[in-house]
């Protein structure tokens, strides 16, 4: 007898690629309209589904998980960070979370450079002259940035993107220093020619980069705080790719506003769509509405780690990404 189709609830809308692979292989319900389902909207998919294809646009938190139905088994997170998700809550229900990690880290650790390069090089500003048609002619003067070769990255977070950092800058002639729960092997940081800091405040303190690479935890919750963020030097500039709840953001766009620091380039922000208005104001910050992983190709292969998760759950074994809380 054939098996009975999985049913799974997507609760966004995914790249028409990720959609038909999704409708060919589970009975799927997708989402017709592109905004986030509300609160009641996902309950009922959570009570309804086997399994549940969230983003990080869904807060699947403890109360939510209290209403899942006595099908919900899995939520196959299209994403790589989980911190939307109580994922210990999860367990503790026999719902297991599996995410995509892996194939944005390219992406993203290309944003991360783009936006190193867009503050550092005031290509924002540039680009405003010529679009306002104000450009005179080449100056010696003329925004003047700062050269990128030889300054010294620090790198939040050594995992596979801050990795991925590395390595782009590396190529960029910067020297790669990094702070991370736990040291790299000799081998890993003899390829990166990288320094690792044990103390984040030292660190930070020598930094003329700082990039936030690490997930969003309790532990990394405003992990550069008022205090850690004022040990910078002014002349220093902070990019995060990763999650803005790392960042005190108040404290950030307070200092940059004094020029306490010389720049920000953020792809992430600690309150989601409501970013500090003050921030988009300032000449030397670069903002940009979280695209780290915003390629076609990425997104694709993340809908293809989705299918790989709810197919290997469906023959009965642990899928290849679950998380564990
Ligand atoms: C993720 O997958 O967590 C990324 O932040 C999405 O861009």
């Amino acid at each position: 007898m054939p098996r009975e189709r999985l049913s799974v609830v997507v609760t966004r809308r995914l790249p028409d690629e990720v959609e038909t692979r999704l409708s060919e292989l589970f009975d799927v319900k997708l989402r017709d309209s592109d905004t986030p389902m509300t609160r009641s909207e996902l309950a009922a998919a959570m009570r309804d589904a086997d399994i549940l294809v969230p983003t990080l646009t869904d807060e699947i938190d403890a109360r939510l998980l209290g209403q899942a139905g006595e099908r919900l088994k899995l939520i196959a997170n299209y994403g790589a960070g989980v911190d939307h998700i109580d994922v210990a809550t999860a367990r503790q229900r026999g719902i297991l979370v599996s995410n995509t990690p892996g194939v944005l880290t390219d992406d993203t650790a290309d944003m991360t450079m783009a936006l190193l390069l867009a503050v550092t090089r005031r290509i924002p500003e540039g680009l405003s002259v010529m679009q306002k048609g104000d450009w005179e002619g080449w100056a010696p003067t003329a925004l003047l940035g700062g050269r990128v070769g030889g300054r010294r990255l620090g790198i939040l977070g050594m995992g596979r993107i801050g990795q991925a950092v590395a390595l782009r800058a590396r190529a960029f002639g910067m020297q790669v220093h990094y702070h991370n729960r736990k040291r790299l092997r000799p081998e890993i940081e003899e390829r990166f020619e990288a320094t690792y800091w044990d103390s984040l405040d030292q660190m930070v303190a020598r930094m003329d980069v700082l990039s936030v690479n690490c997930p969003s935890t309790p532990s990394t919750f405003h992990l550069m705080n008022a205090r850690r963020l004022k040990l910078m030097k002014p002349s220093a500039v902070i990019v995060n790719t990763s999650r803005g709840e790392v960042i005190d953001e108040n404290a950030l766009t307070r200092m940059l506003r004094a020029n306490e620091l010389a720049g920000a380039g953020l792809d992430v922000y600690e309150h989601g769509v409501n970013v500090n208005p003050r921030l988009r104001e300032l000449p030397n910050v670069v903002l940009l509405p979280h695209m780290g992983s915003a390629t076609l190709e990425g997104r694709i292969e993340m809908g293809e780690k989705v299918i790989i998760n709810i197919k290997t759950f469906e023959d009965g074994h642990r899928p290849p990404d679950q998380v564990v809380p």
